[in-house]
């Protein structure tokens, strides 16, 4: 192994490194090829090493802009086709997923519903189902689960998934995220996170946690009492983005922050995403915006707009989800994200064996798997 950081995180992927085992006795993919676009990272670099000892021929290919050098020569040097070297615009990753899908996998293992959305375009009879990792995939493929007519296993909808990475892993690593990327303290500040979904709760926890004042803004008025209940300030939507020194959406919706939010925010505002597509904060709209006078980067990761009333917004990761972005990336942490992939794994093991029927088509993880996935890693920390 080549890069002593995947070295760690290999090593600290218990529940795969399990499941590497006994796939490489019974060689459930054997035969099967499995396209996966996915953040190529440490973690999910460990997650396909997994499914090409149990046989598969994994052919990958990266999510826009999140794709790292060390987890590509990895995978590289275990055999695994590896497509592009990490796209950064729309047409490369477009090029990209369609190579992946010239293939023909029998097996999609997706990210934001890229994979499946493109199979569309050019279906093949081979295609035996597969998995789709988010919130906002399970979004785009649900309006057109007719037309997929195979079984296709959100990882997001598990409860396991839910608490373990949405609910706990992404609030750490966004407020860690925020730190790594403006080394500026949270005591105090206010704090305005946006969606108070699964990953809204979590981030909002651990900025409060880290000594901030926080508020919460959210559409769905039940979710704001939630919040309001929890101890978080729970103001009207202009008040929210209004009074913020940091504003962090997760939402999974696009046009949060755009120009229209422009006049609302406050000199010096700190704008970060956690969603999974960058559309929540508009950057393009908000850089064409004629009070903008100029945007530098003050440091790796910072996008600083002077605008013409003397104010400045500063941006994270260019609106890209802050924990996947700027100096040294880490993600979620890796017990959460090998609970997920172990989801993956036994999800994508469940349907080469034909045991998820066609129309189980955009649906949470059965929950036998989830019952399977916790008992090991309860095994693993706890004991039998
Ligand atoms: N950064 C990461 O590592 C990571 C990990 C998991 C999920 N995600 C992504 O985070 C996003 C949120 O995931 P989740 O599981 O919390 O979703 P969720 O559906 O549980 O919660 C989203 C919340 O946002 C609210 N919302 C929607 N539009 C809004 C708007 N315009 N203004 C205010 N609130 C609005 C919804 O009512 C909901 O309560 C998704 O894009 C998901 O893919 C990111």
């Amino acid at each position: 192994m080549a890069v002593p950081a995947m070295e760690w995180i290999v090593d600290s992927c218990r529940l795969l490194a399990g499941m590497a085992e006994e796939f490489e006795r019974e060689q459930p993919f054997a035969g099967l090829r499995i396209g996966a676009a996915i953040h190529l990272e440490p973690k999910t670099a460990t997650l396909l090493w997994t499914l090409a000892r149990g046989g598969a021929e994994v052919v990958a290919t990266g999510n826009l802009r999140s794709t790292q050098a060390a987890a590509v020569a990895f995978l590289r040097e275990q055999g695994i086709t590896v497509v592009g070297d990490g796209a950064r615009d729309v047409q490369t990753q477009d090029t990209c997923l369609r190579q992946v899908l010239a293939t023909e996998p029998h097996l999609l293992l997706d990210n934001g519903g890229d994979l499946f959305l493109r199979y569309l375009d050019n279906p093949y009879r081979g295609l035996l189902g597969g998995t789709e990792e988010t919130t906002s995939g399970r979004a785009r493929l649900l309006p057109v689960r007719e037309r997929i007519e195979r079984p296709v296993l959100v990882i997001n909808d598990s409860p396991i998934k839910q608490f373990a990475e949405n609910a706990h892993a992404v609030g750490q690593s966004v407020l860690e995220s925020f730190l790594r990327i403006t080394n500026r303290a949270t005591n105090g500040r206010r704090v305005t996170v946006v969606g108070y979904g699964a990953c809204g709760r979590g981030i909002a926890r651990n900025f409060a946690q880290a000594h901030a004042r926080v508020a919460v803004w959210e559409t769905e008025p039940v979710r704001r009492l939630e919040a309001l209940f929890d101890g978080y300030a729970a103001p009207g939507r202009q008040e929210a983005f209004s009074s913020a020194e940091i504003i962090v959406t997760a939402t999974g919706t696009p046009g949060i922050l755009t120009k229209a939010e422009l006049p609302l925010l406050a000199d010096g505002v700190i704008l970060a995403n956690a969603g999974h597509l960058p559309w929540e904060i508009d950057v393009p709209g908000l850089l064409a915006h004629p009070d903008v006078l100029t945007c530098t980067e003050p440091t790796a990761g910072i996008q600083t707009l002077a605008l013409s009333n003397g104010s400045r917004v500063h941006i994270l990761a260019e609106g890209h989800m802050v924990n996947l972005n700027g100096p040294s990336p880490l993600g979620n942490s890796v017990e959460s994200m090998d609970i997920g992939f172990a989801l993956q794994a036994r999800c994508l093991e469940a349907i080469a064996a034909g045991r998820v029927p066609a129309d189980q088509c955009v649906v949470p993880v059965p929950h036998q798997i989830d019952g399977i996935v916790a008992e090991a890693y309860l095994e693993l920390t706890e004991g039998s």
